[in-house]
């Protein structure tokens, strides 16, 4: 197979161009403060910037209530300034994906406006409409006790129309053929500008079949197998990144099993899963989500991260195990939302605890997938629980000790920069971690670094090596004749623990740290015995002798250091 599927070995970072940088001073970031921190972004070292709704919009839902596709919100700047952002990064060999809302409109949208106004209208079958109210009206709300409903009755159309999401989101009607060429071409748009692929939003809304006498929407994916058709025409390596919280057991329906359709995914399974073991040090039900969402076509990829933009969804952990998380990382209301899920960001929810902060980054990134950052993971950032809903975890980043943390020198930027506490910017920013070898920036700047380095990773086939103890966590990864091997320790006391790396003979014999010093060299039976701190990782190359004598770029005194009978 080609090994050159850039989105197989990358790291995606992502960010919001409204709370990043703000050149003008209007108190909004935009894209041309973007453009001045692509530097830092490249020196930090990822590969693709995942960039979130910047079209025109009302703002309601953060711009994933989209008023004209086709244009840059003139907060952020014109589509001038997205061509010399894009320019910037081709320069830098930064890949651009970015979101792609098509399940709704905003209703102030031309497309809603001419359909609600006019039931002649060709935009009127472009959503979805019933004269009267559905039956299952107050059911299938994605943001219950926000939400009241999933439809709604427009006064100007005398009808009721369908929303997913929040009232002023309607659905568009995706079976329809105009709406779909109509998502195709806005696609066309935006890799004619520059991008290389998109993060879909909402997926499974998107194809699933939508109407009043729908009473189990049905989802249709060979709508995914002509996005992709149309992506691979005009730009053979564009990608979609899909957004699907769906079972492990419908995965293969969204990546196709002819590797035709999704190229990547979130692996929200995981995420859950992940957090619980961080919650729990308990790793038994992370192994069996990794187990469980194993199958996927060769080319085909995970997206693996900790926290996003949005609330974490922990909806498919039984009671005990959610009740854990809640209890160790969101145990008041206000930091709970839509009765199933932390609205946190990563920092607070593991205490500001580095060490821990680092376990749960290592993790991120050894775990199958292609590791995708949230702006500020990088410098430890915090949330501010008195913003509602979401917003909480959406702050602008912290530049400096500079007012308003250096995001903006207007004396109102549109959304508080966090300023108290031990999260405010004068102690959290990047300045300050900068100057730091020690700082959470700099580490996470030398992890992905390794984790470039290890295209195992992203490539190879992982086993899970059996440990008797839970609380220990190690895979390996082969990879054409290559080995990797991890090994995470989720508690927070230190372990002792005899292993052996699970290949035959001296193959396994010698592991190389990647990230110290302290190489493991097994026994006479082929074990290695290792101390762990609390939350104690290690990143290791697996080698025996022969592997070891024939590598050039490893220190020879790790060879003639050793205790090896040859
Ligand atoms: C997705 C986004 C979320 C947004 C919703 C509606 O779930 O991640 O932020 O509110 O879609 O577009």
């Amino acid at each position: 197979m080609i090994d050159d599927l850039w989105y197989k070995n990358g790291v995606i970072y992502c960010l919001s161009v409204g709370s990043y940088m703000d050149a003008n001073g209007d108190g909004v970031g935009d894209f041309k403060g973007l453009l001045r921190r692509l530097d830092y972004l490249h020196g930090l070292g990822i590969t693709t910037i995942w960039l979130m709704p910047f079209q025109t919009s009302p703002g309601r839902d953060d711009g994933y209530d989209i008023a004209d596709y086709y244009s840059v919100d003139a907060r952020y700047g014109t589509l001038g300034d997205f061509v010399e952002f894009a320019h910037g990064c081709k320069q830098r060999g930064i890949r651009i994906i970015i979101d792609l809302v098509v399940n709704h409109t905003s209703d102030q949208h031309h497309w809603f406006k001419e359909a609600r106004r006019d039931r002649t209208s060709p935009y009127r079958d472009w959503y979805v409409w019933s004269d009267k109210k559905p039956a299952n009206a107050d059911k299938g709300m994605v943001f219950p006790g926000v939400q009241k409903s999933t439809w709604t009755r427009d006064k100007e159309a005398g009808a009721y129309y369908f929303h997913r999401f929040y009232d002023f989101q309607p659905d568009l009607n995706t079976s329809n053929p105009h709406v779909q060429a109509e998502i195709l071409k806005i696609m066309g748009f935006w890799i004619q500008l520059g991008v290389s692929g998109f993060r879909m939003d909402a997926v499974p809304f998107v194809i699933a079949t939508k109407g009043a006498k729908v009473k189990k929407p049905v989802e249709q994916y060979d709508m995914l197998r002509a996005f992709r058709e149309f992506l691979q025409w005009r730009q053979g390596d564009a990608i979609i990144l899909a957004e699907a919280n769906v079972l492990p057991k419908t995965d293969m329906e969204y990546f196709g099993r002819d590797a035709d359709r999704m190229h990547m995914m979130f692996n929200f399974h995981v995420n859950q899963h992940l957090f619980y073991a961080l919650a729990s040090a308990d790793s038994r039900p992370l192994a069996k989500a990794l187990k469980a969402t194993k199958p996927r076509p060769a080319t085909a990829q995970w997206g693996l991260f900790l926290r996003n933009h949005d609330e974490l969804d922990l909806g498919r952990l039984t009671k005990a195990q959610r009740d854990s998380v809640f209890r160790n990382f969101g145990p008041d209301k206000d930091m709970q939302l839509y009765d199933r899920g932390i609205r946190r960001r990563l920092a607070p929810m593991l205490g500001g605890d580095r060490r821990r902060l680092e376990l749960a980054y290592s993790l991120m990134c050894t775990l199958p997938g292609t590791p995708v950052i949230r702006y500020g993971d990088e410098i430890a950032m915090g949330d501010d629980l008195s913003l509602p809903e979401r917003n909480c975890a959406r702050t602008p980043m912290q530049w400096s000790t500079e007012p308003h943390g250096g995001f903006t020198k207007s004396n109102k930027p549109a959304c508080p920069v966090i300023d108290k506490g031990p999260y405010g910017y004068p102690h959290v920013n990047v300045a300050k971690q900068r100057r730091d070898p020690n700082s959470m920036l700099n580490w996470t700047e030398r992890i992905v670094r390794m984790r470039k380095e290890v295209p195992e990773i992203g490539w190879g086939d992982f086993t899970i090596i059996p440990v008797r103890d839970p609380a220990v966590f190690i895979m390996r990864y082969d990879w054409r004749n290559n080995s990797v091997l991890f090994v995470h320790n989720l508690d927070e006391k230190p372990r002792e623990i005899a292993f052996s790396a699970g290949l035959p003979d001296e193959a396994g014999a010698h592991l190389i740290n990647l990230l110290a010093e302290d190489h493991s060299h097994a026994d006479k039976r082929g074990q290695h015995r290792i101390v762990l701190e609390p939350y104690g990782y290690r990143w290791y190359r697996v080698g025996g002798l022969d592997y070891l004598l024939k590598r050039s770029d490893i220190d020879g005194d790790t060879v003639r250091g050793k205790k090896h009978p040859g």
